[in-house]
């Protein structure tokens, strides 16, 4: 029987919940379609931190490294800098592994309501490829002249060709197999290093894709278009900053945080990459059992893709948008009383087979 080794960081909070009704899930989905899962359990978290002192184990990356995919449910808990447990697991596990693309698809499933009104699923589905590697998210800086009156940080922003070369590459290829349109993210007017660079280089590349209806708009614009015209939209590339808010941003407009996954890819496939819900650890509703697992569960779905179980996954989705629509068994951001467990439970029932 095909069989997967996975690894399974729940993390914190409302991680932990989501990703248990993930597995359980992906495993029915998996016996349903002749193949295995096998998961390994890491209990990296802010928890451990506060044991520990660190979110990891020194050889926390290598010992990731032979596994064929990584779910993560989120990090990230009250009384742990985020500084900390961003650093100390996820941005570290991103870059090792060479995941420089953090895809977001977005879609409004059904049953469920957007924040804006009147608009139909087929105009808001878009995805925002978000360059996961460089750019703002970057450690050089520092502080300086600490507690005198000119005090002062510094915060820099990595900009390299192979970078933003491979991330608007792996969008226009995006762009083909959806309906050919790309929008690129830029703040040239006020970046003035390193956004006309990226520009540059977008255009460059548009030149190899003549078939690809391609545009750049500046980020600010490309904001309040994502909710006053989300139909002029499909894939969105940004760099790291700008994807990580468009994204969340994309997210609400399409129902919520807790229906919006996303995948940490290595594309060539040389190392693991990663699913996780767009969400974080949620405290404000940790431990009471009603998150939303939806996201995590489609994070997992797309975990499946990238296995190249394409059935399953589509499967996955089918069962998703089968118990939304129903609207019998939803959690309280959907408007119901269902706890978390109840709302996993309900889709792994409605998995069809094959
Ligand atoms: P958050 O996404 O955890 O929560 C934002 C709001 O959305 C909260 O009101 C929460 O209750 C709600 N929400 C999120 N997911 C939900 C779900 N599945 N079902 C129902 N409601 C849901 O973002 P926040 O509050 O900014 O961050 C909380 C912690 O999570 C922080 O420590 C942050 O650093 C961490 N975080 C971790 C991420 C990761 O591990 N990739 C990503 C984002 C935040
Ligand atoms: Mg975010």
């Amino acid at each position: 029987m095909r069989t997967y080794e996975i690894a399974s960081i729940p993390g914190d909070g409302i991680g932990v919940d989501v990703t248990a009704e993930a597995r359980k899930v992906l495993d029915e989905a998996a016996s349903l379609h002749d193949f295995r899962l096998r998961w390994t359990e890491f209990d990296w978290s802010c928890e451990r931190y506060a044991r520990t002192g660190s979110m990891m184990p020194e050889d926390g990356i290598a010992r990731l490294a032979g596994f064929d995919g990584i779910l993560l449910g989120a990090v990230g808990f009250p009384g742990v800098p985020d500084h900390v447990s961003l650093w100390g697991l996820l941005i570290p596990v991103r870059r090792a592994f060479a995941q420089y693309v953090n895809l977001r698809p977005v879609r409004l499933l059904p049953g469920t309501g957007s924040v804006l009104r009147g608009r139909s699923a087929e105009e808001l589905e878009m995805v925002i490829v978000r360059e996961n590697s460089e750019g703002e998210y970057s450690a050089i800086g520092g502080r300086h002249n600490t507690g005198q009156p000119s005090e002062f940080v510094l915060q820099e922003s990595v900009f390299t060709r192979v970078g933003v070369e491979r991330i608007i590459r792996y969008a226009f290829e995006l762009a083909r197999t959806r309906d050919g349109r790309l929008c690129s993210a830029t703040k040239s007017n006020g970046l003035i290093h390193s956004m006309p660079y990226w520009d540059e280089i977008f255009a460059e590349i548009a030149a190899e894709y003549p078939d690809v209806k391609s545009e750049q708009c500046h980020v600010d614009a490309l904001a309040a278009r994502m909710v006053q015209h989300p139909e002029r939209l499909d894939v969105i590339v940004a760099s790291n900053l700008f994807g990580d808010i468009l994204s969340d941003l994309a997210a609400a407009v399409t129902g919520g945080l807790g229906m919006a996954p996303s995948g940490n890819i290595n594309p060539p496939g040389e190392h693991p990459s990663m699913f996780e819900a767009v969400h974080g650890s949620a405290p404000d509703i940790a431990g009471q059992g009603i998150a939303n697992p939806v996201a995590q569960v489609l994070a997992g779905a797309m975990m499946l893709d990238h296995l190249g179980e394409t059935v399953a996954a589509q499967a996955v989705r089918s069962a998703v948008d089968a118990v939304l629509e129903a609207k019998e068994v939803a959690t309280p951001d959907l408007g119901g009383t269902a706890t978390t467990e109840q709302l996993g439970t309900a889709v792994t029932g409605a998995l069809l087979a094959p």
